[in-house]
């Protein structure tokens, strides 16, 4: 089984410690080890071969990462812009032996139980193998609109009526409601060829392109995809361009423990605390405050008196934010795209 490893996103909602040259795959938040690194790390243990799929400008970053983990014998395919992740999927399959199932994961996950997840991944094997494209599902606490939803008849069942991708706040609100849906986590695992099957048939613009870009270069242990073959790939995620469309789909029930970390306030439930709930840092001065996200690089933080805040502070940029607006950020990111 070879895992694709996707890497090539930016992560706006952590400004300001994600930036484009520093997304936050690659931001060290856990054990001096960053999201992308843990990645790597469990799923090594289960599949033979990693193959990751970023942009041309991450290449050393992940370079570096995989040998502080000594994992050097990784196949890679860069792209020179990013077509979102139904193409960045679709020219890994290309290079890769139509039979081969692949396990498709996010660089930026956290996944706590690795117990269940390896029984998980089993389980989606043997699906995989009798030709679907496997999802896997995580039961929703709250009308989440930033994820996909999985519709099921009932949450036991591995058959999927239909897969909805970012539904608006109201419609998420319904889909928590019924109790048959799941959130879909944004992993995939299927074998190459069928996934490019369905890719053809629902998509066949996605697929001619990205075959046409990788012709001749798909052996190579390093592909570089070229600028003005990608710049012809429409941009899609495979959320919309397939998963909606397919008939293949089917889900896994995931008790994982897992988050996409995807805001401030979803690192904060994930980070150590000291005995006031505030997150743990050196350079942190806590007079009599409580339950704090306080992110700092170098230079010293004291608080006084203060609960629920986001405080994150760097070389350039300063972020304080009330602890549940930290969805917001990427209005954040917004204004300072529209300044520049
Ligand atoms: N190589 C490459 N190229 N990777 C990409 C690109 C690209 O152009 N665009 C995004 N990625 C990577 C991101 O770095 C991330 O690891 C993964 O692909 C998913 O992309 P996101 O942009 O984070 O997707 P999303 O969070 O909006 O939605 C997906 O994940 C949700 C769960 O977190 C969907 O699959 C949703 O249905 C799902 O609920
Ligand atoms: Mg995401």
């Amino acid at each position: 089984m070879t895992n694709i490893i996707l890497c090539g996103g930016s992560g706006t909602r952590l400004w300001p410690i994600s930036r484009t040259l520093m997304p936050k795959q690659f931001v060290k938040f856990f054990d001096d080890k960053s999201l992308f690194q843990l990645t790597v790390r469990r799923n090594s243990k289960i599949c033979d071969n990693q193959f990751i799929v970023s942009n041309a400008e991450q290449y050393f970053l992940a370079l570096d990462q995989l040998e502080e983990l000594n994992k050097n014998n990784n196949r890679y395919l860069l792209e020179p812009i990013g077509r979102n992740t139904a193409p960045a999927i679709a020219l890994a399959c290309f290079s890769l032996d139509a039979e081969e199932i692949v396990l498709v994961t996010p660089s930026d996950h956290l996944i706590k139980d690795e117990k269940e997840y390896s029984k998980v991944l089993k389980k989606a094997q043997n699906l995989a193998n009798e030709n679907n494209l496997v999802t896997f599902g995580i039961k929703p606490t709250f009308a989440e609109t930033g994820f996909g939803y999985i519709e099921t008849i009932s949450l036991e069942k591995e058959d999927v009526k239909a897969f909805h991708e970012k539904p608006d706040f109201d419609t998420a609100t319904k889909y928590l409601k019924s109790g048959n849906y799941y959130w879909n986590s944004g992993m995939f695992m299927f074998k190459a060829g069928v996934f490019l099957e369905e890719l053809k048939k629902y998509s066949p613009k996605i697929y001619e392109s990205s075959k046409k870009s990788i012709e001749n270069i798909s052996n190579s242990e390093l592909i570089r995809i070229k600028y003005e073959d990608m710049i012809n790939i429409p941009e899609d995620s495979i959320d919309y361009a397939v998963m909606e469309k397919s008939d293949k789909v089917k889900v896994v029930s995931s008790d994982i423990s897992w988050s996409d970390v995807g805001s401030f306030d979803s690192l904060y439930e994930e980070l150590p605390k000291d005995e006031k709930n505030n997150t743990i840092n050196e350079n942190l001065i806590n007079i009599d405050s409580s339950n704090n996200l306080i992110y700092t690089q170098d230079r010293k933080v004291a608080i006084i008196d203060i609960e629920d805040l986001i405080i994150i502070d760097t070389e350039d940029a300063l972020l304080i934010s009330k602890k549940g607006s930290s969805q917001k950020v990427k209005k954040v990111v917004k204004r300072l795209n529209e300044e520049s």
